[in-house]
C-alpha cells in the first residue's frame, strides 16, 4: 500500500531512538535502548518525519481526512527500527542437510570440507543453477526475512570461485538490489575457499581473484565490500591482507571472516586494513580486543553459525566490558546457518552469550547498520532516516522479543515508508 504519510498512533513503546545519526554504540553505551512510551511515529515519503509522546502530537497534514495518509493504531504494540543483517550468503543453489546429518553422526565442519563438502559442495551446486533460478530462490529468502523484521541485508558471493560464476552471483545480487524493498549491500567473497583445481597452486587462485575477478567486478560496479575467509586451510593472515588491499584499490571496503574455527589472525588482518567489520570471533583473544578497541572496525558475532555448528561461544561479555561495539548478523547460508531470522539470532545472543536484550537489540540495529555502512540512514528511529520499521504483535515489553525464542512477533513491516 502506498501513501505519502503514515501515522502510527498509541505505540506502547517506540524503541531504538537515536539523535546521533551516524553512529555505533560501544561497550556500556549498548546497555541503553532509548525509547518513548505511549508514542507516535510519523512517516512521510519514505522517511521518518517525526516522533514523540502522544500527548505532544500535532496531526497536521497527516490528519484523518487526508486521503494521502494511512493511520495505524498500535495500541499495546511496540515499534522497532528494522533489523540490519550485515552478513549473509543467501544466494545459493540446493541445500546441505546431508552435511547436517553427517555432523549429527560425528563429523566436524572441517572434516566435511576436507572431503570436498562444505563451501566446495555449494560451489558445485551453484554452477548448475541459472541466474533466474538463483534469483527466484534468493527472492523467496528475502520475502521470508522481510516477514521476520529485517529491513537491510548484506549478501556475499563466494560460492562461485571462478570469474564466471562469481559474476553470476553478483549480478543476481544486483538484480535483488534493484527489485527488492530491502536495502541491500553486496560483498565479493572470491576468497571464500580454494577451488580443488588450485589446491596445489593457491597463489594462482589469488592472482585470479585480484587480477581478473576484482577488475571485472569493479567495472560493473557489482560489489560494495570485499571479504576473505581467514582460516586454517583457507586464507592466511598475510594472504587476507594482500587480497583486502587489492579490494580497496578496486573500490571495495574490507570485511573479514575472522577467528571462526581457530585463531588465524583475521582480526589483525582486518584492523591492519581498516576493515568495516570482522565477523564470527569465536577465537578472539585479548590482543585482538585491544586492537579492535583502537580501531573503526565493528566486531560482528554470528550466533546462528556458532549455534548450528556447535562452536564455542564468542566471549561477548568480555568484548562489551572492554568497550568494544558489537553487531549481530545471521550469516544466513546453506552450510553453517540456514536461517536468516534475526529474532532467533538475538535470542541466542541473550541466552548463550548473556547479552542483555538492550545490547542485543542495539547490536542487531544501529551497530549492524554500521557494519554495512548504513548507519547514516538505517538502524535507528531518527528524523530523516529511511522509514524501515516493524510493528510487533501486542507484547508486554521489548525483552519479550528475545525471550520468546522461535516465535515471530513481527506483525506489520514498513520498508521505505510502504506497508509490506
Ligand atoms: O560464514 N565461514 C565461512 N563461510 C560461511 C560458511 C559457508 C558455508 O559453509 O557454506 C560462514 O560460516
Ligand atoms: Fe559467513
Amino acid at each position: 500500500m502506498k501513501t505519502d504519510w503514515i501515522l502510527i498512533l498509541n505505540i506502547k513503546e517506540l524503541t531504538g531512538i537515536s539523535d546521533n545519526k551516524d553512529s555505533k554504540l560501544c561497550g556500556d553505551e549498548m546497555k541503553k535502548l532509548n525509547s518513548i512510551n505511549d508514542a507516535f511515529l510519523m512517516i512521510f515519503k519514505g522517511k521518518i518525519m517525526g516522533y514523540g509522546k502522544m500527548k505532544d502530537m500535532m496531526m497536521g497534514p497527516a490528519s484523518k481526512d487526508n486521503k494521502h495518509s494511512t493511520i495505524i493504531d498500535a495500541k499495546g504494540k511496540m515499534v522497532f527500527p528494522s533489523w540490519c543483517d550485515s552478513h549473509t550468503h543467501l544466494v545459493y543453489g540446493g541445500s546441505r542437510e546431508n552435511e547436517f546429518v553427517d555432523r549429527i553422526n560425528g563429523m566436524t565442519y572441517e572434516e566435511i570440507a576436507k572431503r570436498g563438502g562444505g563451501i566446495l559442495n555449494s560451489a558445485k551446486l551453484i554452477v548448475k543453477a541459472s541466474e533466474d533460478e538463483l534469483f527466484d530462490a534468493a527472492w523467496k529468502r528475502l520475502e521470508e526475512i522481510i516477514r521476520t523484521g529485517t529491513g537491510a541485508v548484506e549478501i556475499k558471493s563466494g560460492y562461485g570461485l571462478s570469474l564466471e560464476t562469481e559474476l553470476k552471483m553478483l549480478r543476481v545480487i544486483k538484480r535483488l538490489k534493484e527489485k527488492s524493498p530491502l536495502t541491500i549491500k553486496s560483498t565479493f567473497l572470491g576468497a571464500h575457499a580454494v577451488p580443488t583445481k588450485y589446491e596445489n597452486n593457491k597463489e594462482e587462485y589469488i592472482r585470479l581473484i585480484t587480477q581478473e575477478m576484482m577488475p571485472a567486478i569493479a567495472k560493473e560496479g557489482l560489489a560494495d565490500f570485499c571479504d576473505v575467509f581467514c582460516e586454517n586451510n583457507y586464507f592466511t593472515k598475510e594472504e587476507t591482507i594482500f587480497i583486502l588491499k587489492e579490494g580497496i584499490k578496486n573500490g571495495m571496503k574490507p570485511k573479514v571472516h575472522a577467528e571462526q574455527l581457530s585463531h588465524s589472525g583475521g582480526i589483525e588482518a582486518g584492523v591492519a586494513c581498516d576493515a568495516i567489520s570482522v565477523d564470527h570471533l569465536e577465537y578472539i583473544n585479548d590482543n585482538d580486543i585491544s586492537l579492535l578497541k583502537n580501531s573503526n572496525t565493528m566486531s560482528t558475532i554470528l550466533p546462528g553459525a556458532a549455534f548450528f555448528l556447535g562452536l564455542p561461544n564468542p566471549p561477548v561479555r568480555r568484548m562489551i566490558d572492554n568497550g568494544l561495539p558489537v553487531a549481530i548478523a545471521s550469516d544466513y547460508n546453506p552450510g553453517s546457518s540456514p536461517s536468516g531470522n534475526m529474532n532467533t539470532m538475538i535470542s541466542i545472543a541473550c541466552i548463550q552469550y548473556k547479552m542483555t536484550p538492550e545490547e542485543a537489540i542495539n547490536a542487531a540495529t544501529i551497530n549492524s547498520a554500521y557494519a554495512m555502512d548504513l548507519s547514516k540512514t538505517h538502524g535507528s528511529i531518527s528524523e530523516g532516516k529511511t522509514a524501515n520499521i516493524f510493528i510487533t504483535k501486542e507484547i508486554p515489553s521489548y525483552s519479550y522479543l528475545p525471550y520468546s525464542f522461535g516465535s515471530n512477533l513481527v506483525e506489520t513491516v514498513i520498508l521505505n515508508g510502504e506497508i509490506q
